[in-house]
């Protein structure tokens, strides 16, 4: 991709995500009218619908050629990997952002041709931004990221995961999980994928595990944490489909290998 048009479109993408939370945050005090999707905890408000929607009528109307991937559904279902496709979670945490009103994020991933150009996470409450241009560095607002320190231990590390891994289910035996647990320093679940993996990317967090995850919790931290030396696979280490749902499990290079090797003990 062309850098001059990519930053013009990092410019574009840039401004939207800033203008889309000053919206989320002039009106999420007005009724949100939440809605369930999957199941009776997958929510959804109106604002995430009319945040998704805001996207998609700029990218249309800036970049008719560009396809959209989007959790609501107002995007495009591209097969393929093809041209630009930008991934878009409109909020990233909806069960926090309907009941703590804070802790959510808007996500933004920008590929072109299969390969993660741009990546925007938006922590709306905190008005923090964490961005990155592949190959120019990743941000949070204007500090730089460093790269991942190479001598990370387990035992010294913090996960983000959620209580599933702990409870019977059907990809990895728990106890495996609770043996795990018992070795690193610490586990946190906060509760947006986004933001769990800009705090990798940041070195606030050290790895975080999600057992089924789609494109848009994902695309823009992906881009932002490989920036820094990061790794992400799924459980069985194979590559991210950008296109598919899949197991996620994210971390600092020095642990990825390990990580791996013992869910593959637990492994159904
Ligand atoms: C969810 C969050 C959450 C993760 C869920 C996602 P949503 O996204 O990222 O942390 O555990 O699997 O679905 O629905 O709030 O956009
Ligand atoms: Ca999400
Ligand atoms: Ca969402």
């Amino acid at each position: 991709m062309d850098l001059r048009h990519r930053d013009t479109i990092y410019q574009n993408a840039k401004a939207w995500v800033y203008e889309a939370g000053k919206i989320i945050k002039e009106q999420m005090n007005n009724p949100l009218n939440i809605e369930t999707k999957s199941d009776a905890n997958d929510l959804v408000t109106i604002l995430d619908k009319q945040t998704e929607k805001y996207f998609v009528e700029k990218i249309k109307d800036k970049y008719p050629d560009h396809q959209i991937i989007g959790e609501e559904g107002y995007g495009d279902q591209p097969k393929e990997l093809d041209g630009t496709i930008w991934v878009i979670d409109p909020i990233d945490g909806t069960m926090n952002f309907v009941h703590q009103k804070k802790f959510f994020a808007i996500s933004v991933g920008i590929l072109h041709n299969g390969v993660g150009e741009i990546g925007l996470i938006y922590d709306v409450m905190n008005d923090i931004l964490y961005h990155v241009k592949r190959g120019e560095g990743a941000f949070r607002d204007n500090q730089q990221l460093a790269n991942l320190s190479k001598d990370k231990q387990l035992s010294e590390s913090i996960i983000g995961m959620n209580y599933f891994w702990l409870c019977e289910n059907r990809l990895v035996d728990y106890r495996v999980m609770q043996d795990f647990i018992r070795t690193i320093r610490g586990a946190r679940t906060y509760g947006s994928a986004a933001l769990e993996l800009a705090f990798i990317a940041e070195g606030t967090l050290d790895g975080y595990l999600s057992m089924r995850l789609s494109p848009w919790d994902v695309a823009a931290g992906i881009i932002l944490l490989q920036e820094v030396g990061g790794v992400v696979s799924d459980v069985d280490g194979n590559k991210w489909d950008p296109l598919n749902k899949s197991s996620i499990v994210a971390s600092n290079a020095a642990l990825h290998k390990t990580i791996l090797e013992i869910i593959k003990k637990g492994r159904k």
